[in-house]
């Protein structure tokens, strides 16, 4: 079946489950799904149930779709994403990137944990990506060109919007959260950074280190939607960190931040 088809089946199967469309999308990285929890008039479709949806396998990703109302914004929540990693193709990591522009989304939100590289963060601290750098070596936009999708050769020089990015910031004064901005480096994974390859992408850029996001931005500005990207800065990365990494000092810090997170993302939807 063409790609087209399929996404045109995912489409009419969630707009037949749907009273109105969601024009914000939302996808939660690790340990941050419980911002779906707050949604209002909640329909939650579980992956497994969408025709053509990957699932996800990763502790600590839900894995549904969750649809309704935050903030007084019509809201479609990614609650678990896809990672290359899992061994997912990156057209269905990015899958539901092309679902939600298909069915009216206008402006995404992509959050994710990230590792700190700048010496300046700390564990804790939310992150506004203000541009990213590929490192995966990979494009979910090799392969024929389907037009009608976007162009061949996508603009990147704004990958991340300003005007979000701004909008973060004034919320942030606003509500009294500590924010900071910089690049987020997507990596492959899923073994973490070796000290060495921590410090090769200080020096090219990078502030934070993280295995999502990339890809999914990737498409969505192939489609035309406007992202704001937050990270988690779960843990501080190999070699700044004096320990060795744990998925589970990732878990714990989301858990500890996610109260600020939930307030931040809840206090930029009210302003969207
Ligand atoms: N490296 C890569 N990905 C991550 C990290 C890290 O240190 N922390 C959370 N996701």
């Amino acid at each position: 079946m063409k790609f087209s088809e399929k996404i045109q089946q995912t489409r009419g199967y969630l707009l037949s489950r749907l009273d109105q469309y969601p024009s914000i999308g939302l996808v939660l990285g690790s340990g941050l799904g419980i911002l779906a929890e707050e949604i209002e008039n909640p329909i939650a479709i579980p992956y497994d149930e969408i025709p053509h949806f990957p699932v996800s396998t990763v502790a600590g990703h839900k894995g549904q779709l969750v649809i309704g109302d935050l903030k007084g914004k019509r809201v479609i929540a990614m609650q678990g994403r896809f990672h290359y990693y899992e061994g997912h193709s990156l057209e269905a990591v990015t899958y539901p990137i092309r679902v939600m522009k298909a069915i009216g989304v206008k402006q995404i939100i992509v959050t994710n944990a990230a590792g700190g590289i700048n010496p300046n963060f700390k564990p804790g601290d939310l992150m506004i990506i203000q541009d990213h750098i590929n490192l995966t070596s990979q494009n979910p936009l090799i392969g024929p060109n389907e037009e009608k999708f976007g162009g061949r050769f996508p603009d990147m020089s704004e990958a991340y919007s300003r005007k979000l990015a701004d909008l973060t910031k004034e919320v942030a004064i606003k509500e009294k959260i500590k924010i900071v901005e910089g690049v987020y480096a997507g990596v492959l994974g899923p073994s973490y950074e070796t000290p060495a390859e921590i410090k090769f992408l200080g020096i090219i850029g990078a502030s934070a280190v993280g295995m999502s996001t990339v890809p999914e931005v990737i498409i969505a500005k192939h489609s035309g939607l406007e992202v704001l990207g937050i990270s988690c800065i779960s843990n501080m990365a190999a070699g700044i960190s004096e320990h060795f990494l744990t998925h589970d000092e990732v878990m714990e810090t989301t858990e500890k931040i996610k109260a600020q997170f939930l307030q931040l993302v809840k206090g930029i939807l009210a302003a969207m």
